[in-house]
């Protein structure tokens, strides 16, 4: 099957993915907290294997439980319809039209979890760079994606293996189980804050999404990666980027408290470095 791609500011780039895959080959369980697009869970999943995951997006759910853990693709989209909800009032992407919002808002209130994956990633693939802060697009095209995503989406229904997806944070709601695996990509602090809690908020209301996403900050990141290590299992793989805070160096630091470093990758990703370590737990 070829790799799973689909739009996502932030999403890792498919040598990356691929590094996880390989690291989880042997795993039967696996952990992970940030799911994202679930572009890693899709690299790591296969038959025989349990992947848990969390993420505080309703897009990753729509995609774990409305894709890869479904029987069937259900939609309940033949055309736009439009509604005046959350994006339509808030207009939260700069420049984004009222009828674009409108069909956001629409797939929010009526669409199944196969939609909203669809119309989340149709949605930052209108933004510039998929950064989800400037609109560049019209309905039409959104629609256009929409469909296009969702015909994509089929070859990734009902994918090998079991998929436990908890749409919540992680902090919140902790991991209980002791894993093979435990995957880590968490949010990237870029200047001050993270991207998904600046530009996704609006977007995750507007479909309804159940949690508030939450702020990183460089005052909460040692903290919460070092939490996040020491979900009980045999082995981390960590990913990481240059060029945002804390560096490569700190978290090297942080990764030796937990265990040894057994191998580090690392893929050239726009401007940056995206970095894979292996650690074994003691
Ligand atoms: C770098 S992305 C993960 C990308 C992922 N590896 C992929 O394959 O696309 C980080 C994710 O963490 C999520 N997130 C941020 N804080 C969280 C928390 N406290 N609990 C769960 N998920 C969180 C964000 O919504 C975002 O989707």
């Amino acid at each position: 099957m070829t790799q799973f791609r689909h739009g996502f500011t932030g999403a890792v780039v498919n040598g990356a993915a691929e590094w996880a895959g390989f690291h989880a080959q042997d795993a039967q369980s696996i952990c992970v907290p940030f799911a994202g697009s679930g572009k890693v869970v899709a690299a790591m999943s296969g038959s025989g294997k349990t992947i848990e995951s969390w993420d505080t997006q309703i897009s990753t759910r729509g995609t774990i439980e409305g894709i890869f853990g479904a029987n069937k693709l259900r939609s309940k989209m033949r055309e736009p319809k439009f509604r005046k909800g959350h994006m339509y009032q808030t207009r939260g992407i700069d420049e984004i039209d009222a009828a674009s919002a409108g069909l956001i808002d629409y797939i929010g209130a009526h669409g199944t979890l196969a939609d909203k994956a669809a119309i989340a990633s149709a949605t930052a693939r209108c933004t510039s760079m998929g950064r989800m802060t400037t609109w560049h697009a019209d309905v039409g095209e959104l629609w256009t994606k929409f469909e296009k995503i969702r015909r994509y989406l089929l070859d990734y229904i009902d994918m090998p293996g079991e998929f436990i997806h908890h749409e919540a944070n992680v902090y919140e709601l902790p991991p209980s189980g002791t894993y093979d695996v435990v995957q880590i990509d968490p949010p990237k602090v870029v200047s001050t804050t993270d991207i998904y809690s600046a530009h996704y908020q609006f977007l995750n209301t507007a479909l309804g999404g159940a949690c508030q996403i939450p702020e990183w900050r460089r005052r909460d990141v040692l903290d919460r990666l070092d939490q996040v290590m020491s979900i009980p299992a045999q082995r981390i793989l960590f990913m990481y980027t240059s060029d945002v805070y804390p560096t490569i160096d700190d978290i090297r630091w942080l990764l030796k408290r937990h265990g040894t470093i057994v191998r580090e990758d690392r893929f050239l990703h726009r401007t940056r470095y995206d970095y894979c370590i292996l650690v074994m737990k003691e």
